[in-house]
């Protein structure tokens, strides 16, 4: 072996946290993460979600406080989720001006409406007593054409509560146009749709529906949410039919199990693309570490790292807040 055997040394660049610092090639910024927050009408306190150590079901006073903390750590947004006192066939609370959603999303928009976005998810799931996306056929299924008209309804009454990005996360076919054209009717031709474009029908969103009290009362949601295994060029193909109905942002979920298809997006198209880390994902890692079995705060990290590296350029994230402090 000579003296100068191995030439290529990668590990020079390796060798000190100020060398590492210095070649990193992906970072992390405050701004490009996202806080989901779940409120729920009618409860005094805020209700610890079982499933995800640290994360509630807020009260308008508590999701204030949130969404105030998540301000001042740097938080690029939040993403409000609600959770009514009564449901319905139809998810009458999903358009009620006065609904839950409505209500903190005029809350938390005055509060800090001009340090962070304030968005809305806005599907039935969480408003229907049967706990699908949609209106139901006779037969049962979800009915895509009926729900779009309650999508658009739900959509345009986010927006005139202050809401200041739609985000349509039911898989129903042609909602982002449907959603887009009421917007613009109303007047929210400025208000921006971040699209829940690739969305697979997924084991991680158990603990989610916990949180938003909205797990499927029968059946599963493979009808309408993409198979793990399906047809090659169907994410992208869902992407492009929701730009061409008007997507300002598109949105890959969940987003581990699916780095694959978020790198394809992110070559594919010239809008941002977000990622969703969702309550699985969460729960997989809070559980782990409470067992003693992984460093928490590393692999948590070492996840969002890798989705950004696989090219998202936002992250929704339920560690939104802690991260943003710890990277400021
Ligand atoms: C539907 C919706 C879901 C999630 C976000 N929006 C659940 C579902 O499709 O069943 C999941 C988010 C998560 O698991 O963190 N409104």
């Amino acid at each position: 072996m000579s003296a100068q055997f191995p030439v290529a040394r990668p590990r020079r660049l390796r060798r000190t946290a100020a060398m590492r610092r210095m070649v990193s090639g992906t970072r992390l910024h405050p701004a490009e993460l996202v806080l989901p927050l779940f409120v729920k009408e009618g409860i005094g306190e805020p209700n610890p979600i079982g499933s995800m150590p640290g994360v509630f079901q807020h009260t308008r006073d508590s999701l204030r406080k949130a969404a105030h903390e998540a301000a001042e750590a740097g938080v690029g947004g939040l993403i409000l989720f609600g959770v009514p006192a009564v449901k319905d066939a139809r998810g009458s609370a999903a358009d009620d001006p006065d609904g839950i959603v409505q209500q903190a999303v005029a809350d938390v928009v005055a509060d800090v409406g001009d340090a962070l976005v304030v968005m809305t998810d806005t599907c039935l799931d969480e408003f229907t007593d049967h706990g699908h996306c949609g209106i139901l056929t006779p037969g049962g299924e979800v009915d895509n054409d009926a729900t779009l008209e309650r999508y658009a309804a739900a959509a345009v009454s986010q927006a005139r509560a202050g809401s200041q990005v739609i985000a349509p996360s039911g898989m129903m076919d042609g909602q982002v146009a449907a959603i887009r054209a009421a917007l613009d009717a109303d007047g929210f031709e400025q208000i921006p749709i971040l699209a829940y474009s690739v969305k697979y029908a997924s084991a991680f969103y158990g603990p989610f529906r916990e949180a938003a009290e909205c797990a499927p009362q029968f059946g599963d949601r493979d009808a309408y949410q993409q198979d793990a295994a399906g047809p090659a060029g169907e994410a992208l193909r869902e992407v492009r039919l929701d730009l061409d109905e008007g997507a300002d942002a598109v949105m890959v979920k969940p987003a581990l199990a699916y780095l694959d298809i978020l790198r394809q997006v992110r070559d594919a198209v010239d809008v941002p693309v977000a990622a969703y880390q969702v309550s699985g994902e969460y729960a997989m890692i809070e559980a782990a570490a409470a067992n003693g079995w992984i460093d928490r705060d590393r692999a948590i990290m070492e996840s969002l790292v890798a989705i950004r590296r696989a090219g998202a350029d936002m992250i929704l994230t339920y560690w939104a807040t802690e991260v943003a402090k710890k990277l400021q």
